[in-house]
């Protein structure tokens, strides 16, 4: 089932309010971009104004990759791409442009995994960030799918368990246990019961993201208050 059995630490980082904690993630992608590393970016709505601010502090990637922890199977011009959503956040605004690596999409679902995974393997993740659904899923792992019990593969085509329903390529929990630095980003009292799961509990499936932690590096639970108002004060 889980990709571990034993519980690795999460640094807990609790801001004030979204922008600090938009600011907090913001800083170190700039850190990240700035050492070349190879950087896999979320999807979803929260991290875009993490994405404006480290463009703001570092507008020079050259050097390095960003790929991406999953995407939606659209087109890059479908307002429901994840690639769009980095495209319009983060690229547009930078002087230097790093290396990007999008899901070939257009191959479909399964092929595009099998591509993104054979193109991953050997690039090392330096920082891998990830959001946190309200369901607990992180990249596009829900609670209880099969692509949690995938050790080999790097990327996986998935179903989805939220909206948007489309098809999905995701990072696999051994990619992501790859990572040096994984950081999750959360905020929002609908986040707060999830935030709970993922970080204070032991892992399970039901709480994908309570599975995903950095085998030989960091875990950051990036939040806001209100997101992080179920944790126990540490
Ligand atoms: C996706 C994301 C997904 C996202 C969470 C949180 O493709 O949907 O990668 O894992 O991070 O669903 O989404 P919000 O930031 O929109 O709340």
């Amino acid at each position: 089932m889980s990709a571990r059995d034993t519980e690795l630490p999460v640094e807990l980082l609790v801001l004030p309010d979204p922008e600090a904690a938009a600011a907090a993630v913001a800083a170190l992608l700039a850190g990240a971009a700035q050492a070349r590393e190879h950087i896999a970016l979320a999807g979803g709505s929260t991290p875009r104004r993490a994405y404006e601010l480290a463009a703001a502090q570092q507008p020079d990637w050259g050097g390095a990759h960003v790929w991406l922890s999953d995407e939606r199977c659209v087109p890059p011009e479908d307002e429901r791409s994840n690639l769009r959503l980095v495209r319009e956040s983060l690229l547009a605004a930078l002087e230097v442009q790093p290396t990007v690596h999008p899901v070939a999409v257009e191959l479909g679902p399964e092929q595009a995994a099998a591509a993104y995974s054979a193109e991953l393997t050997g690039a090392e993740l330096g920082l891998a960030l990830l959001g946190l659904g309200p369901d607990g899923h992180t990249a596009s792992l829900f609670p209880g799918s099969p692509a949690l019990d995938e050790h080999e593969r790097l990327a996986v085509a998935t179903a989805p368990g939220l909206a948007p329903w489309v098809e999905r390529v995701t990072l696999t929990l051994s990619a992501l246990a790859a990572a040096r630095h994984v950081v999750f980003l959360a905020v929002g009292d609908e986040k707060a019961e999830a935030a709970y799961h993922a970080f204070s509990c032991p892992p399970s499936a039901a709480t994908p993201a309570s599975l995903v932690r950095s085998a030989r590096g960091r875990s950051t639970a990036v939040l806001d208050r209100a997101a992080a108002a179920g944790l126990p004060k540490r």
